[in-house]
């Protein structure tokens, strides 16, 4: 039965120990590393997962998931990549490093696929985007699906466009909430309670994305759904346009884009950064 080690049992990497878990796996399949011995205890109490050292996970799990910051990865590859053989499958979900990095560091030939996450995989609703190593074949990009496939959405790109995938779906949360505290402060200052405001922005927010997911339509048509000839919504639409909201998202997921690049030219020579 295939085992799998979650490295690093942070907020990302306990919410996907939970999904496995959700998702049928077993206890004795999945193990975990992690620094501090009371955490340890407490997620193994809570899940029943058995917590190990680094070096074990690497000799007994078939896939080995680092889910460490990016600014610990240093000290945990030294630990790691010298028992890891290269039939083992190894998955990063470490924002911005490059599979080269990992390459250059493991025993030759050893799969690497990298996966740009995202917050909601807390409520099991990630988008997780995978792009596989010079050395991940078809299985290993489809064994890290299904799991990624465990705490939400899975899509494949080539490594090339993380940059654009850390800049929509990795920043997106933020987006999204950065827009919904504005509609709510527009509740409040038109006399609603903020928490009656709340409720009806994120319920409007959900409800929204549930419709688009179903594919119920396209975004603009939806939009013209709800925009009645002389209506309200036509006339919030105009100051929208008025204000620039369309050009000054594009600027911003831009603006993320190069950023990401930017804080990538750091690891082009394999060395982990910020
Ligand atoms: N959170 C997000 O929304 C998000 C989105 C996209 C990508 N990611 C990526 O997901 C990864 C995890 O993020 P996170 O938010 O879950 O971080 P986190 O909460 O800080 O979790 C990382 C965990 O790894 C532990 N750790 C560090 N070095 C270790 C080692 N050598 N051995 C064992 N455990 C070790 C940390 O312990 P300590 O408490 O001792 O530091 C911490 O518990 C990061 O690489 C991040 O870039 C996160």
């Amino acid at each position: 039965m295939m085992t799998i080690a979650v490295l690093g049992a942070g907020k990302i990497g306990e919410s996907l120990l939970s999904g496995l878990l959700q998702a049928g796996y077993a206890p004795s399949q999945l193990m975990f590393t992690e620094r501090y011995t009371q955490r340890a205890s407490e997620l193994e109490h809570q899940y029943g997962v058995d917590h190990t050292d680094v070096v074990s996970a690497a000799r007994h799990a078939d896939v080995l998931i680092i889910a460490v910051k990016p600014q610990d990865i240093e000290p945990l590859l030294d630990e790691l990549c010298p028992y890891v053989a290269p039939s083992k499958l190894v998955v990063s979900l470490c924002a911005g490093l490059p599979t080269a990095m990992f390459e250059q560091r493991l025993a030759a030939g050893t799969p690497v696929v990298r996966v740009m996450p995202n917050t909601p995989m807390l409520v099991g609703e990630a988008m997780s985007v995978v792009s596989g190593g010079t050395c991940a074949q078809e299985t290993h990009l489809d064994l890290a699906e299904e799991l990624l496939g465990c705490v939400g959405s899975v899509v494949r790109v080539p490594e090339s466009q993380q940059d654009v995938v850390t800049a929509l779906s990795g920043s997106g949360p933020a987006y999204f909430f950065y827009l919904i505290e504005s509609m709510i402060d527009a509740g409040v200052l038109l006399g609603l309670p903020r928490a009656v405001a709340g409720r009806l922005i994120v319920q409007t927010a959900v409800g929204s994305a549930a419709m688009l997911r179903e594919g119920e339509g396209h975004p603009t048509i939806m939009r013209e759904g709800v925009s009645s000839p002389g209506g309200t919504t036509v006339a919030g639409i105009r100051e929208l346009e008025k204000h620039g909201v369309r050009a000054a998202l594009i600027d911003a997921v831009e603006a993320a884009h190069d950023r990401s690049v930017e804080l990538g030219r750091v690891h082009e020579d394999g060395e982990p950064g910020e």
